[in-house]
């Protein structure tokens, strides 16, 4: 594809002395909007070269460089030159490479021989699947995608919560109150009862806490029957996650949880002590973190036992270790900004330079219009009922819009998922989002829906005209605005994943898909496709064709599928 704006850098370089192609390049802006051109050169830098006025300069570059192939006109004002690409050449430079690389289309190699860890979902074993950890999963999916995508080879870790005192007490209220079947029947719910009361009887009788306490030191120690009860709670807790991460396609390189790093923690704590940096404090271990304005990061509580931070801090050692990672991200709710914050710092005192590759990426919370998500019984919603809800809701208006869809089953389940992960990943994850169930599966608006249903309309186009790749298209008959909005959209895809990646923020993905249907509507709405001009029908197909490639490729890097029809 045509860079636009190298070419311009290539020109400007071989009149201005001093200055290479790169820096030339980095000073080209582009206009708020076209019809001060595709591009603009600001001249001011060029004052101290040419010893002569930006507004001189510029006029007299901008008279040097006319008649160039690639700009059909290229104008100054003021100190500004701006730069009109020739939209024919751009819409060939567009859709030849859509139709060349089709699903790879906007895909890049800069991350290659870069590995990049991604520490996503993370529920915790026997508690519920919030929709904390629905974020995470959608949000850690994508950006998982968006890496793969740019060269990077993503590894994905679900950092289970599954070791913690919390296990002594369960285990303990286990052994005094539980029922087997009752746990297996719903383990989650049971377990959390069973937590509760563990609570409530402690307030009774206070030498239960030692009880509990008793039964993790067991379980640390690695006791037959406490590993036991354990590991059965995390299978039951991990049955019913799956049962999610089906609905949402989601899957993980490692199921490696908290307990994983149990037999490496003696070692970093030593390390850490080392280091000078652990300090007693009424019994416990911290590392003071008074000179970076933050508390205490506690390593070791009075007690004797590690805590999440150990944990994470061990766990980044690690994955360090063993993946030699360009990058490690976590994605978590913001209330964890502090924790993050604190054994980041940590790994920095303790002289790891990558330290700085480490990056937490928090996301704001979810309510709906009422307050907090609730269910016709009112209590706070369960994931996978939701999940259902939305797909149950999806066929409704497929049994109305389209009843004599094939595989109507499959279709409402990628839609009603798919309307989930959008509405999640549409809008800055640092925003708390609102629940909306009326707007979120619309099939207008901007909404996952309304991307697929763009998408299937558009293929169904190429399925009427039995389209065929080809390369003899002519591009002079697609420079109309609606048409050349389309392909600046195709053309910028690239750029967008790019942003997404940067800044670790799925929704610029998200929000150029939205454009990108929105202009293709429009574009569909003013040039019929099918028609008698055969020269036309094929050129308005090559866009069909791109906007279907892309749109695809669009909604796969957010993690939701693109049903043919709907
Ligand atoms: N289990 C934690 C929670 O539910 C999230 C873990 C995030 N990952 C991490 N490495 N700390 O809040």
């Amino acid at each position: 594809m045509i860079d636009f704006k190298n070419e311009i850098s290539i020109l400007i370089s071989s009149e201005v002395e001093g200055l290479n192609v790169e820096e030339i390049e980095s000073l080209i802006e582009v206009p708020p909007n076209y019809d001060l051109g595709d591009y603009a050169l600001p001249c001011f830098r060029f004052a101290k070269i040419f010893r002569k006025s930006p507004n001189i300069i510029a006029e007299e570059l901008a008279e040097n460089l006319k008649g160039n192939k690639y700009f059909s006109k290229i104008e100054n004002v003021g100190g500004y030159i701006n730069f009109f690409v020739n939209k024919e050449i751009l819409a060939k430079t567009v859709l030849e490479e859509v139709l060349n690389q089709k699903e790879k289309f906007g895909s890049k190699n800069i991350g290659e021989g870069k590995n990049v860890v991604i520490d996503y979902s993370s529920p915790n074993i026997a508690k519920p699947f919030h929709v904390g950890h629905l974020r995470s999963t959608v949000i850690g999916k994508s950006l998982y995608n968006i890496y793969n995508f740019l060269g990077y080879n993503s590894i994905g870790i679900n950092h289970l919560g599954d070791w913690g005192t919390q296990f002594g007490k369960m285990i303990c209220a286990y052994k005094k109150w539980g029922n087997k079947e009752e746990i297996e029947r719903e383990p989650i719910k049971t377990l959390q009862g069973l937590y509760v009361k563990f609570h409530e009887e402690c307030e009774k009788e206070p030498s239960l806490e030692d009880e509990g306490r008793m039964w993790f030191k067991k379980l640390e120690d690695g006791d037959e029957e406490a590993k036991k009860i354990w590991k059965w709670f995390v299978e039951l807790s991990l049955e019913e996650f799956e049962r999610i991460y089906k609905l949402l396609k989601v899957d993980f390189d490692y199921y490696t949880g908290e307990s994983f790093y149990e037999d490496k923690m003696d070692r970093v704590v030593d390390m850490i002590k080392e280091k000078n940096i652990l300090k007693e404090s009424k019994g416990a271990y911290i590392v003071d973190l008074e000179d970076y304005n933050m508390p205490p990061c506690l390593i070791i509580k009075s007690d004797g036992t590690t805590i999440y931070a150990t944990r994470d801090i061990t766990a980044a050692i690690y994955r360090k270790d063993t993946f030699d990672f360009a990058k490690a991200i976590y994605i978590t709710d913001y209330a964890q900004n502090l924790h993050f914050a604190q054994w980041f710092k940590v790994i920095e005192l303790m002289g790891y330079d990558w330290a700085k590759n480490l990056e937490h990426v928090p996301f704001g919370r979810v309510s709906t219009e009422e307050g907090k998500l609730q269910t016709r019984k009112g209590n706070v919603i369960l994931l996978d009922e939701l999940l259902e809800r939305a797909i149950e809701k999806v066929k409704l208006v497929i049994e109305e819009k389209n009843p004599g869809l094939e595989n109507k089953e499959e279709v409402a389940k990628m839609v009603g998922i798919g309307a989930v992960i959008f509405n999640d990943l549409s809008n800055n994850k640092i925003k708390d989002i609102v629940f909306n169930w009326d707007r979120m599966l619309s099939f207008e608006g901007e909404t996952g829906p309304y991307v697929q249903y763009t998408h299937a309309r558009a293929n169904s186009v190429l399925r009427k005209a039995q389209y065929d790749v080809t390369s003899d298209i002519d591009y002079s008959l697609l420079t109309n605005d609606v048409a050349i909005n389309v392909i600046r959209l195709l053309q910028s895809f690239s750029n967008a994943v790019v942003s997404a990646m940067e800044k670790n923020e799925p929704s610029f993905i998200a929000r150029h898909i939205i454009d990108l249907a929105q202009a293709f509507n429009r574009f569909y709405h003013e040039c019929p496709i099918i028609v008698e001009d055969e020269k036309t029908q094929k050129a308005r197909l090559s866009i069909v064709y791109s906007v279907v490639t892309v749109l695809k490729t669009g909604l796969g890097l957010l993690g939701i599928e693109a049903p043919e029809k709907m």
